[in-house]
């Protein structure tokens, strides 16, 4: 007849225990556990730490560990600055540039149009770094017009200074674009294809965060984040797909969600970001299959925590944050953009041809455990 394997488990380790001594090289310590925890268990259920640890207690029996490390701290309010008080970000150096390892050709980005979105600074700026680096054009929208402008002559500079030899430079333009307004959009597609005379791909890199708990919210801040976030990479993936497919050509766009899109970051509290990058993510897989058959590939990357400006500002106003995050990255280790300028070549390029709808987690393992 059936046993339940705990009863039939303390049955044999009793029998065990009730046979004569053997002289054994096995350490008492192993036998001993089950068999006593469990009567323990039995007699004096209230007062045994493990129980206490279980949903026969009341909470905060077990103390202060309960979900210590898996809940959200309503005390944690990060508003996203104004744009003036936002930290200047540096190009990259010595990572693109002429070099003569050999690697598939599959991965150029040779004779194409890229156009980035929130390209002026932080992950958008770097991952249009190595999107250039791989032989693209650039076009970098952004809110920001004077950063982006900046941005586009540092870039072209460094690209000089790390091809020296090089004649042709690569053309990078920059763009004014509020991704949450449709005419907005719509003007900054036509202005970007007046110059390059088309788009390949997109990478929709414009987004940011805010931190505050569910309840006090304010509803007009989940408005914008979400207009942004969501609406703002529906806007630009569903005007490039269109024009695509006016001019009959394959493409690829790279839409940039978050690890928060799968998981819930404790202990900041953010479920409309959460939301909002689980939207971005799955809109990627809906793309993927309505446009695969004009073979335009649509993917997502989702960072884990990555060391730009929007991070620093939440990390500069919580410094205890800082260890709370590393702690649960398994490489112990949070990105730097750069970590993402393979991904973004990778996924834009042909050397993933036969990929569309994936999510590509960059995030040191944060949301395996
Ligand atoms: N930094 C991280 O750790 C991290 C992790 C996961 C996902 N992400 C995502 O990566 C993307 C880039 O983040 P980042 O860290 O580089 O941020 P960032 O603040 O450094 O850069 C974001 C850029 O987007 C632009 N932008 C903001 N609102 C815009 C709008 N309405 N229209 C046009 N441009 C706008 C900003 O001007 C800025 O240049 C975001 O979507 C973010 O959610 C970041």
């Amino acid at each position: 007849m059936f046993r339940p394997a705990v009863v039939r488990q303390t049955v044999k380790t009793l029998n065990q225990s009730s046979r004569p001594a053997v002289t054994t090289n096995t350490p008492q310590l192993f036998r001993r556990p089950l068999s006593t925890t469990f009567v323990r268990a039995q007699k004096d259920d209230k007062n045994d730490p493990l129980v206490k640890a279980t949903t026969r207690a009341p909470g905060g029996a077990a103390g202060e560990s309960e979900g210590k490390y898996a809940r959200t701290d309503e005390s944690l309010v990060v508003e996203y600055p104004d744009d003036a008080d936002m930290p200047r970000s540096p190009v990259v150096q010595g990572r693109g540039g002429m070099h003569f390892k050999r690697t598939l050709a599959q991965f150029s980005l040779e004779n194409r149009v890229t156009l980035v979105t929130g390209g002026a600074r932080g992950l958008g700026l770097v991952m249009g770094q190595g999107i250039v680096a791989s032989g693209s054009n650039l076009a970098i929208v952004d809110l920001n017009r004077d950063e982006a402008q900046e941005s586009a002559h540092k870039l072209v500079e460094q690209f000089q200074k790390e091809n020296p030899g090089l004649e042709e430079l690569p053309k990078v333009t920059a763009h004014y674009a509020d991704v949450s307004n449709p005419d907005s959009v719509n003007n900054a597609l036509s202005e970007v294809i007046a110059k390059h005379g088309k788009i390949d791909h997109l990478v929709t890199s414009a987004g940011f965060t805010e931190n505050f708990d569910a309840i006090n919210y304010p509803y007009d801040r989940i408005q914008k984040l979400w207009g942004v976030n969501v609406n703002g990479t529906y806007l630009f993936a569903t005007g490039v797909a269109k024009h695509l497919m006016e001019r009959k050509a394959p493409g690829s766009i790279v839409m940039i969600g978050s690890m928060s899109g799968a998981i819930v970051n404790v202990p900041q509290p953010q479920a409309p970001y959460n939301a909002a990058k689980a939207a971005v993510r799955h809109l990627a897989s809906s793309f993927a299959v309505e446009w695969a058959g004009h073979d335009i590939r649509v993917n997502c990357i989702s960072p884990g925590y990555m060391l730009t400006a929007l991070t620093r500002k939440i990390l500069d106003d919580n410094p205890e944050l800082r260890d709370k995050w590393i702690s649960l990255i398994p490489t112990g280790k949070m990105g730097v953009p750069e970590d993402l300028m393979g991904a973004v070549t990778f996924l834009l390029s042909d050397a993933s041809k036969y990929i569309t709808g994936a999510d590509l987690r960059v995030d040191g393992g944060y949301t395996l455990t």
